[in-house]
């Protein structure tokens, strides 16, 4: 069965694909090439066990936004029991971006290893020759080992004098929400040899072509930002500590007028918390908090900024030809049934010191001509 035409979004409702089935990939990000969308989001299966990877990274394509074909599975989950992508990991937050020098798309994901909960807190990497794929896996790792980032202090190095410090640290479980502990103890010291952790993220290009990871770090208390290498496979050793215990997750990252500006969440599991945003003049920061920018009421499940309308930020989608138009993709995570997550798109409006969200039952591209 074919979809009929949209022309809307209706954010929450069930999304239907060209085959009438509601599009299964969360927690996504947006590639535009070669005059289509590339949507990329996780597979979800039925039940709670769907908030593991059985099936892999889903691809869409689009050239309206509002209607999106099946492109398949882009990623497969691998058969293998020793490969890091076996099904059964996690797999979030899937990012593609193309590589000019290679002519390569190269997707970045979070990673857990199976059956570890989300103590590796690794980056995978996977690589495709057409935009939709297939990708094949690479690798995967926790990023800048041995390296410090740029604004480290001399006491968070000095940190790495004590061993035994180092030692029972290691034996500590931490459960990834805010918590006082973790302040207090030299994480990222303990983390410097074997690479930093890497939870939600996004992947950001800029307009000079160098390409930037973001990720929640340090058991999710503070942000890193870290450069890729030229071949965007890798990090590059590059990096800064932003949002220091500030508990961010879900970062998305657009450019608008010279400046950076990010939507993120706080850092409560799959339960919707008040979203948060922040501006900078670099990539590297210093980044400026400004609150929540999520304005009205979901009428669906009466949710306000309280709770981000129910959702959680995952993307923000440069619209194509629309000089200034971002639209704004968070999840509605459904982690009882989580093939049941919802896509909640929503337009971003900016003012000089303020990055906007508003809620809209239904809306359209001609929000960004003035014209709803
Ligand atoms: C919140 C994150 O944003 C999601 O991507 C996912 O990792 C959940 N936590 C898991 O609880």
């Amino acid at each position: 069965m074919t979809s009929p035409l949209r022309a809307q979004f209706i954010p929450v409702e069930i999304w239907p694909d060209d085959r009438g089935v509601h599009i299964n990939a969360h927690g996504g990000g947006v590639l535009f090439h070669g005059g289509r969308y590339y949507w990329f989001g996780e597979h979800k299966i039925a039940g709670a066990a769907g908030n593991a990877a059985h099936v892999g990274v889903h691809a869409y394509s689009s050239t309206d936004l509002y209607n999106w074909k099946d492109e398949g599975i882009a990623l497969a989950v691998s058969d293998d029991p020793g490969s890091d992508i076996v099904r059964e990991c996690v797999i979030e937050r899937p990012k593609v971006i193309f590589h000019p020098g290679s002519g390569r798309f190269i997707m970045w994901f979070h990673l857990e290893m199976k059956g570890q909960g989300y103590q590796a807190a690794r980056v995978g990497v996977a690589v495709a020759e057409q935009p939709a794929g297939h990708y094949t896996f690479l690798h995967s790792f926790r990023p800048n080992a041995g390296y410090w980032p740029d604004n480290a202090t001399a006491a968070q190095k000095a940190a790495l004098a004590d061993p035994a410090a180092m030692a029972a640290l290691d034996t500590l479980k931490f459960n990834g929400g805010d918590n006082p502990e973790v302040p207090q103890l030299p994480v990222l010291a303990r983390d410097f040899a074997g690479g930093q952790m890497a939870r939600d993220m996004t992947l950001f290009v800029d307009d000079d072509g160098a390409a930037y990871h973001l990720c929640a770090s340090e058991e999710n208390s503070t942000l890193h930002i870290s450069r890729l290498r030229d071949d965007f496979l890798a990090t590059s050793g590059r990096y800064v500590r932003v949002f220091e215990n500030r508990w961010h997750e879900a970062p998305a990252v657009c450019k608008h007028g010279g400046r950076y500006w990010m939507i993120s969440s706080g850092c409560t599991g799959w339960a919707p918390n008040p979203a948060r945003s922040a501006v900078a003049d670099s990539i590297w920061g210093p980044w400026t908090e400004l609150g929540n920018p999520a304005v009205g009421v979901n009428p669906q499940n009466g949710l306000g900024p309280e709770q981000t309308f129910g959702g959680q930020s995952t993307f923000l989608l440069p619209v194509q030809g629309q000089k200034d138009a971002f639209i704004a993709l968070f999840d509605l995570w459904r982690p009882q049934d989580a093939i049941d997550g919802r896509h909640l798109w929503l337009p971003v409006r900016f003012t000089p010191d303020r990055i906007t969200v508003e809620w809209r039952d239904r809306w359209d591209l001609r929000v960004f001509a003035g014209a709803m």
